[in-house]
């Protein structure tokens, strides 16, 4: 049985906008990468709100923002100016210190690359988080395995990255960013390394976690066919959001993917 994954808003004090149901809001949110000679302009006045249990897809053209909006949304990277509160909680002034510690509660995150460490096995890299969150091994254990289970990949436990096809690693990180049960999971682009069907599986996973356990997910991606598995897509263009509408006919991945043609098989069978 795949475990729960209750929101860590227990975890914060009680406040109007996260009781509204709200886990991201910003107010005039700008970034302005300073490189010295030159100032990139990278968010011109970011504002947006997303509640829980929603499932938005971000689109846009390349340098639109779309990542630094991610990382911000993520505290990695805080904003030059303006207001972001996470689950009610304004975010915006916190230090390093103090931004990590909201990161390793609230957030769960999935890149392009996967990022998993190579020499360590598929459940050993899903229970990295619990080490830094101070998990007790036996509870590390648990979760990494319910989160294995989750993402379809309990069997492959023992295997390192290099065992597993592009679309297992990135099912890994997937099970790995679940593993503090996050309030919110954040994806930059985490299909764009697969192939389609690959991809409509992580969409799969996606919308199971969404629709199952109540999960908040933002999920980049450069393609329209991909952004359909999603409720809501705002689209960037250079620093500004452009659009921002609720996806009309929206597409289940178990439907496609029962239409697409079968995996092949690696040994060619
Ligand atoms: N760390 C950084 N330092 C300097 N400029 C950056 C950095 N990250 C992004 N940028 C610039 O900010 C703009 C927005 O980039 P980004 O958020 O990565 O867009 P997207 O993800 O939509 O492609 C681009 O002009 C990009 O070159
Ligand atoms: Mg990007």
């Amino acid at each position: 049985m795949p475990a729960p994954l209750p929101s860590a808003v227990a975890a914060l004090e009680p406040d109007p906008g996260a009781a509204a149901g709200e886990v991201i809001r910003m107010e005039g949110v700008h970034k302005v990468y300073d490189l010295g000679e030159v100032q990139v302009h990278a968010l011109r006045g970011i504002d947006v709100r997303i509640g829980r249990g929603e499932f938005v897809a971000i689109m846009g053209p390349s340098g639109g923002g779309k990542s630094t909006f991610m990382n911000i949304c993520g505290c990695l990277d805080r904003p030059t100016r303006g207001r972001y509160w996470l689950e009610g909680r304004d975010v915006s002034e916190l230090d390093k210190r103090e931004r990590a510690g909201i990161r390793n509660r609230l957030i769960g995150f999935v890149f392009q690359g996967f990022n998993l460490l190579a020499r360590t096995t598929a459940l050993e890299n899903v229970e990295l988080p619990g080490l830094y969150a101070r998990l007790t091994p036996e509870e590390r254990l648990t979760r990494a395995r319910a989160a294995l289970e989750i993402v379809g990949l309990a069997e492959r436990a023992g295997h390192y990255p290099s065992q597993l096809s592009g679309g297992q690693q990135q099912r890994v990180a997937i099970a790995r960013a679940l593993m503090n049960r996050p309030a919110i999971l954040l994806a930059d682009e985490p299909t764009g390394n697969l192939d389609t069907r690959t991809s409509v599986e992580i969409m799969e996973i996606f919308q199971r976690l969404n629709e199952q356990e109540g999960l908040t997910l933002v999920v980049v991606t450069h393609e329209p066919d991909i952004a359909r598995f999603a409720r809501r897509i705002i689209t960037f263009r250079d620093g500004r959001i452009r659009r921002d509408e609720a996806v009309e006919t929206g597409l289940r991945a178990e439907t496609v993917l029962a239409q697409l043609p079968p995996e092949t098989d690696a040994d060619g069978e």
